[in-house]
């Protein structure tokens, strides 16, 4: 009897947490499609006069970081790790570089932002988090330290999908609440991503005590 329950239990929580990585999948392909996609053409007209001058930073910040962000979820799949071993380790490989090389890109597009020095900041910290923790997940699985770099990977998913948090809650805070737009920027550059962070280690480091 109390076995049937508990198996019960598991398979509710199992379905309770699919239907949320679906949803959470569903919402970022459609900030995917309707944010980043249309900035993959850098032209004056799409750019505007705040991103044409540093295009040749924007648009690989923006191509990279798609790739990422696309790539993520794949790589949780436990079926998938373990049928294709050979292709996770290479999409590991393709998410780990565009990440660093996206994250440099988004640290010097902060640092030539034109908001204010908090949110220049907030988004240049995220660039050093966002390059950082991918490192850290790459350093783990040369050391063969899986249960590291499956912890390390989470972080790093996190931050990458910082760009979804940061338009999601944008756009809510735009309709019901009658703060400026310099004032929601420059508190979402900060709380996009240090905020699902710290969720994100309750899990990691409560599941160990
Ligand atoms: C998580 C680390 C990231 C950092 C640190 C970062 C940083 C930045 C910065 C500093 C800007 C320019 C903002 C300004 O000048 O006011 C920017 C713009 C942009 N980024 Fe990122 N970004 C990140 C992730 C991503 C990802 C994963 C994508 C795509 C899926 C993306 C797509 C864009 C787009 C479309 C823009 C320009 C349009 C806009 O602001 O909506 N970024 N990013």
């Amino acid at each position: 009897m109390r076995n049937t329950e508990i198996k019960r239990s598991n398979k509710l929580s199992k379905s309770i947490i699919s239907t949320l990585a679906i949803l959470t999948i569903l919402l970022m392909l459609y900030y995917v499609v309707m944010r980043a996609f249309p900035m993959l053409q850098p032209t004056e007209e799409v750019y505007g006069s705040y991103f044409f001058p540093r295009a040749a930073w924007l648009f690989p910040h923006i191509l990279l970081g798609i790739v990422a962000i696309l790539i993520g979820p794949v790589q949780f799949i436990k079926k998938f790790r373990t049928k294709y071993l050979k292709l996770h380790r290479n999409l590991g490989k393709i998410y780990i570089i565009s990440v660093v090389i996206s994250g440099v890109l988004g640290m010097y597009l902060a640092a030539t932002s034109n908001v204010n020095i908090t949110y220049a900041a907030g988004l240049f910290f995220l660039g050093v988090t966002w390059a950082g923790t991918a490192i850290m997940a790459f350093i783990s699985i040369k050391k063969k330290k899986i249960e590291l770099h499956k912890e390390w990977m989470i972080r790093s998913y996190v931050i990458t999908f910082a760009f979804v948090t940061f338009r999601v809650i944008e756009d809510v805070l735009k309709v019901t609440t009658e703060y400026s737009n310099v004032d929601v920027l420059t508190l979402m550059a900060w709380t996009s991503w240090a905020i699902p962070l710290f969720i994100a280690d309750l899990f990691i480091q409560g599941k160990k005590l």
